[in-house]
């Protein structure tokens, strides 16, 4: 049987995706894969205890690191746990690019908008959802997409709407955001995994022709 796929997360806060792939993936009975480690941008991090307490490797660049010295770290940290995949789920630096082409095409990240909407430098956490709801959009979601050499840029591999209420705050348009974040991180990781999807020669994320062949599809009556 073929190994399974190695999944390693970079993390900056509370971790709620991270648990989420933890509890898809590191379960008996779960899909052919593991979250085998997280590296966290900062040693206060939530996502720290969630991976003590799932019985995940963790570790953390020293916090004086210059650019190439944190590229060295990601690089030989994830090359120790033996990555095939690597999932930006709430990490808040800039990935440096030697990281970014050493998993070209197996790097992924969740943004909490309809990018390429209310994306970009700067655009994260609650800053997002209060850019959303003084726009005065009706729509926002959220997006998973292979990992290039800007924040929040690179090809979507999917994509889910939340609508925006009459008198939501970026509380509550972040926490409606971040439960559709739960589902579709998992579901689009494990589609990576299983070779489903992927970065295809057009630069655009290409979906096998099986997947629109399941029943999700097919086994609509009339
Ligand atoms: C998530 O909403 C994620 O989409 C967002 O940070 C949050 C992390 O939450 N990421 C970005 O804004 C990236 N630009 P979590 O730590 O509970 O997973």
């Amino acid at each position: 049987m073929a190994e399974p796929v190695r999944i390693a997360v970079l993390a900056s806060g509370g971790g709620s995706n991270f648990q989420a792939l933890v509890d898809r993936f590191n379960r008996a009975g779960g899909p052919q894969g593991a979250v085998v480690g997280v590296i966290a941008s900062r040693a206060d991090a939530g996502v720290l205890r969630r991976a003590r307490r799932a019985g995940v490797a963790s570790a953390v660049p020293p916090p004086q690191a210059g650019e190439e010295e944190t590229a060295e770290f990601l690089l030989e940290t994830l090359a120790a746990w033996r990555s095939d995949i690597v999932v930006l789920a709430g990490y808040m630096k800039l990935v440096p690019e030697r990281v970014v082409r050493a998993y070209w095409g197996r790097i992924v990240n969740i943004h909490p908008a309809l990018l390429p909407a209310f994306g970009g430098k700067g655009m994260y956490g609650g800053r997002v959802h209060r850019a959303v709801i003084e726009a005065g959009t009706r729509i926002t979601g959220a997006t998973v997409h292979f990992v290039d050499e800007a924040y929040d840029r690179g090809p979507i591999l999917c994509q889910w709407p939340v609508p925006v209420l009459a008198g939501d705050t970026p509380e509550s348009v972040a926490a409606r955001v971040l439960a559709v974040e739960h589902q579709i991180l998992p579901a689009a990781v494990e589609s990576l995994a299983a070779g489903i999807v992927r970065l295809g020669a057009d630069g655009r994320a290409e979906w096998a022709r099986e997947w629109f062949e399941t029943e999700v599809f097919t086994n609509r009556e009339g």
